[in-house]
């Protein structure tokens, strides 16, 4: 036996003494998730070969705990059989032979045992048997505490409350989850549509980081964007969920709608109004989104290149009324019409305009006639062409009406 041990050292001059004995571990290690209350035991069978009595009780096994505060540190939970102060009780080391089928091998079983798990106990555990090592990631999945919405001047956490914000005003938007074990996976939907992706900025933090590597750490994590309100984001729901891997169904979210105060915008109106001249009430329709709602509706008629009547809403002036019906948030349609459509109305230029007190917005249209294959530039009408409504109408009486619009935005107005 001392001629061995002292060979030993004389060989491994320059090594550790554990270095030259040929130990294995005959287990894998690798990720193992549990849920709290179970029991686990982590596999640490060590064969040490052509090894003594003595060799394997001079290279005991030791069970190590990654502490996240000394990262790569070890906090050594065990050494041999014997726990350190300080390890909480439901965790033991289940030592003894373990008898293996290898010839002249000796085998150690040096198991660690947790029984009633807690969130303390996730973490990556390390058995060391010489210079071999294998690790365990224990993954004890833990739900998250709370979600917490927050646009720079409102934070929200289940309740849906409203974010207030003016067209082109950008504020950061933040959504930050509390606890949830692994880290909480952040999804950020506007009116269901997933706007993950946008929310480019991402941070994690530790809400609470214990000295002891035995007791739960709590951290956040969230995701941001500096936000610039759009006026189609309007009555949007804007929801962050925080769902953790392994605890199904425990997802968290926190929702808030976004108010948005936004110029009159023209939505889906319809290109072509097809009438014959003479036709009473021919109603030109355009739908508009705008909030707060309009504060004025008109209509802006021109016959030889000048303006002969604005009217407002809800007024009819000569031939022309004009008014909006309320939808549904914020869309309103504007009726514009024409209490008889005549002739004169061709070619002439015509703004439906809505006004709130964000600003206004007008459609530009000018009806023309429809082409009719044996057209003369005649029936092109240009702004300084002069008729006589009557007489034109009786001229004309059924020619469709086709307008075109051109979108425009009315600062003046
Ligand atoms: C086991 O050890 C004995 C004594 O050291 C040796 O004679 C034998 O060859 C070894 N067997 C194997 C399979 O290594
Ligand atoms: C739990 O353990 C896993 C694996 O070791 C780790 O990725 C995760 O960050 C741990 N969670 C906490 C809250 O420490
Ligand atoms: C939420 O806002 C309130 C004040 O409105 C503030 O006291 C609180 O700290 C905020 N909470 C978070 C998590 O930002
Ligand atoms: C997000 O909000 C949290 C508090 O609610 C704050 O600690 C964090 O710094 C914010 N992040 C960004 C990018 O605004
Ligand atoms: C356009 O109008 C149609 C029919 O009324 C409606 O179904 C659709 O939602 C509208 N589109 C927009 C963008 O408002």
């Amino acid at each position: 036996m001392k001629t061995f041990n002292f060979a030993a050292v004389i060989v491994c001059i320059g090594w550790s003494v554990v270095s030259c004995l040929d130990i294995q571990i005959d287990n894998a290690g690798g990720d193992m998730v549990k849920q709290t209350g179970q029991t686990v035991e982590l596999m640490c069978n060590i064969l040490y070969i052509d090894a003594s009595t003595a060799d394997i009780a001079g290279n005991p096994v030791t069970w190590e705990k990654l502490s996240r505060r000394d990262n790569p540190l070890y906090t050594i939970i065990s050494t041999g059989s014997n726990k350190r102060g300080g390890v909480p009780d439901h965790i033991s080391i289940d030592f003894g032979d373990y008898s293996t089928s290898v010839p002249n091998t000796s085998g150690i079983k040096n198991s660690l045992k947790i029984s009633g798990l807690e969130a303390g106990d996730n973490g990556t555990y390390a058995c060391l048997a010489g210079d071999v090592k294998i690790e365990y990631n224990l993954i004890i999945p833990s739900p998250v505490e709370a979600v917490v919405l927050d646009d720079s001047k409102t934070n929200v956490t289940t309740q849906l409350q409203t974010f207030e914000y003016t067209e082109g005003e950008t504020r950061p938007l933040n959504c930050t989850s509390h606890g949830g074990s692994p880290d909480a996976k952040l999804k950020v939907t506007f009116d269901g549509v997933d706007k993950t992706s946008e929310m480019v900025s991402y941070q994690k933090w530790y809400l609470e980081n214990p000295e002891s590597a035995f007791e739960a750490a709590k951290v956040a994590v969230s995701r941001a964007v500096n936000y610039e309100a759009k006026g189609e984001d309007n009555l949007k729901i804007i929801r962050c969920t925080a769902s953790v891997d392994g605890l199904p169904n425990s997802n968290k979210f926190a929702e808030a709608k976004m108010h948005i105060q936004f110029s009159p915008m023209f939505v889906n109106c319809s290109e072509k109004v097809a009438a014959n001249i003479g036709d009473e009430n021919v109603i030109y329709e355009c739908e508009t989104r705008c909030d707060p709602a309009p504060t004025k509706v008109f209509f802006i008629t021109q016959t030889n290149a000048e303006m002969i009547a604005e009217i407002d809403h809800e007024n009819t002036e000569e031939n022309f009324a004009a008014t909006y019906i309320k939808n549904e948030g914020d869309s309103y349609t504007i009726r514009f019409t024409f209490l008889e459509l005549t002739d004169a109305d061709l070619g002439y230029l015509f703004q439906a305009c809505v006004r709130n007190t964000r600003g206004a917005k007008c459609m530009e249209f000018t009806p023309t006639k429809p082409d009719t294959g044996s057209s003369s530039s005649g029936n092109s009408n240009s702004v300084g062409e002069t008729s006589d409504r009557n007489a034109a109408s009786s001229m004309y009486p059924m020619y469709a009406i086709l307008y075109t619009f051109v979108l425009l935005v009315a600062t003046s107005l």
